[in-house]
């Protein structure tokens, strides 16, 4: 399955794609976008051989185009799958029309509960002792998307956001591949009776 990853930031989650899955178990990072030329998921990218795009939104004339130009340079590219890894935008809605239910994202908090930017700095406000991450797909709303996986992880005692991320880091890494793993082998499929419900079915023989 050929793949498209957006990443804003750092890029540890890409990073664990290219290393456990790219070129392995039928996956392939063919793209590698960012709305931020200078974020360092696209050298990671760009290391890998992997072609890159920045889309800073001052070079569009608004969201939309913007993400537009995005949808198709990744669909010039034969794209099939989406992955929104540490990716801080909205995307519009003409964007995920060019890839129904073929975009997932990774967010860093049990969803519902805390959606959108800073997902740890509002579970530490709000003083809950477990912290943890969200694969979902993405639909129009904000991290509103059906759930694929979610791992929880008990830290009573964290005050600090980068003591959390830390923590959290291993957990985003390993569902995020295990969701792109189980995309590639034929997709997931959703539960005829609640269409939010996504059917994770066991991955026999896989390998990290
Ligand atoms: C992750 O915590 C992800 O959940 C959030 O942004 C962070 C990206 O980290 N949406 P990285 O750039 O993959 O290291």
């Amino acid at each position: 399955m050929r793949i498209g990853v957006l990443a804003s930031g750092e890029g540890s989650n890409l990073q664990a794609i290219l290393d456990r899955l790219h070129g392995r178990e039928g996956v392939d990072v063919v793209a590698v976008g960012s709305d931020k030329p200078e974020a360092p998921a696209l050298a990671r990218a760009q290391a890998a051989g992997v072609a890159v795009r920045a889309f800073p939104r001052a070079e569009h004339a608004d969201r939309r185009a913007r993400d537009l130009a995005t949808a198709g340079w990744l669909g010039g590219a034969r794209v099939e799958l989406v992955v929104l890894a540490g990716y801080m935008q909205l995307l519009d809605p003409a964007f995920l029309a060019r890839f129904p239910g073929r975009v997932i994202n990774v967010h860093p908090a049990l969803l519902p509960a805390f959606p959108g930017i800073g997902a740890v700095e509002q579970a530490l406000a709000y003083g809950v002792k477990v912290f943890g991450v969200t694969v979902h797909f993405v639909d129009e709303g904000v991290d509103t998307g059906p759930i694929i996986a979610q791992r929880a992880v008990e830290l009573p005692d964290a005050t600090e956001p980068a003591q959390v991320r830390a923590a959290l880091r291993p957990l985003e890494h390993e569902l995020l591949c295990d969701a792109v793993r189980r995309m590639a082998r034929g997709g997931l499929a959703f539960d005829p009776s609640e269409p939010r419900r996504v059917l994770v079915q066991p991955l026999y023989g896989a390998t990290r």
